[in-house]
């Protein structure tokens, strides 16, 4: 337990971030750690994992929740190329004011931010009977178990167990603090066809978008996890020369 805390410690403060490996338990919620292809130092996103994991948002969570922080051209980030990236853009319609003054809806760019399912939060809220559906820009860095916590609500609708009441139009999930979701179930067994033909199962799509929904709130981390390599490298060669130097003297002042 302490070498744990001390490895968590020593890597939190080099700014290398252990990745998710590990079981938190937060308030009331199960939350099942997932093994991650970005967890610890080294640790890379699965561009293929990303796009199927864009596919999941777009075609299944993007109906209620938006992802307003993210323009399309950041897809090109997770492999999407330039010209696919305007296609996908121009799947959406954004208003424009055209030079008589008047708006009208022209297809997205690029450079627009992802299209939100609802006007605003009142609107979400009568949609989803008063529960709001999370912008999920940021979610993955905003909760507490990150990833694991988000993988875990999407696959975390069970039964309720006896004598627990759920009431009308909410549903019991496991990860979820409190057990009660105001969300219906989003998932379940090919729900989604893949192009790269991966079977669609409930726990490949949850993998695949808490994966995506990680990269989205911190796109830079393979960048930070570089440079913290690099920071670790230097200041082992730092602590060679220093070591060196110290016997140098240490053998000039004592003669050994
Ligand atoms: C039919 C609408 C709907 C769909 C589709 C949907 N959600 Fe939700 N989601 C909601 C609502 C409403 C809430 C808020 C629940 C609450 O507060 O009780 C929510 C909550 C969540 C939460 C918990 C948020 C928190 O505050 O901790 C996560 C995680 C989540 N959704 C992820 C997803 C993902 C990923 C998808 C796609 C696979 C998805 N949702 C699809 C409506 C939806």
């Amino acid at each position: 337990m302490k070498m744990r805390a001390l490895k968590i410690g020593a890597a939190a403060l080099l700014g290398l971030g252990l990745g998710t490996g590990i079981a938190v338990a937060s308030e009331g919620g199960h939350i099942e750690a997932q093994e991650w292809s970005f967890a610890g130092a080294f640790g890379t996103f699965d561009r293929a994992s990303l796009q199927r994991g864009y596919q999941v948002y777009k075609e299944v969570c993007a109906s209620c929740h938006s992802m307003k922080y993210l323009a399309y051209r950041n897809l090109q980030d997770i492999g999407f190329s330039e010209a696919e990236v305007k296609a996908l853009a121009a799947q959406y319609e954004v208003a424009q004011i055209d030079d008589a003054g008047d708006e009208e809806m022209v297809p997205a760019k690029p450079s627009d931010h992802f299209h939100s399912p609802f006007p605003n939060d009142n609107a979400a809220k009568a949609a989803n009977g008063g529960a709001l559906p999370p912008d999920l820009s940021l979610l993955a860095k905003a909760r507490e178990g990150g990833p694991d916590y988000i993988y875990s609500v999407l696959v975390g609708y069970h039964e309720a167990p006896a004598g627990f009441t759920v009431p009308e139009g909410k549903y019991y999930n496991a990860a979820f603090p409190g057990n009660v979701i105001g969300m219906p179930k989003p998932i379940s067994d090919d729900q989604v066809t893949y192009a790269d033909e991966t079977p669609a199962t409930v726990h490949q799509m949850a993998h695949d978008v808490s994966t995506f929904l990680m990269w989205a709130a911190e796109p830079k981390m393979e960048e930070r996890k570089r440079a913290g390599v690099k920071v670790m490298g230097f200041l082992a060669i730092l602590t060679i020369f220093s070591f060196l130097t110290y016997r140098k003297v240490r053998k000039a002042v004592h003669g050994h």
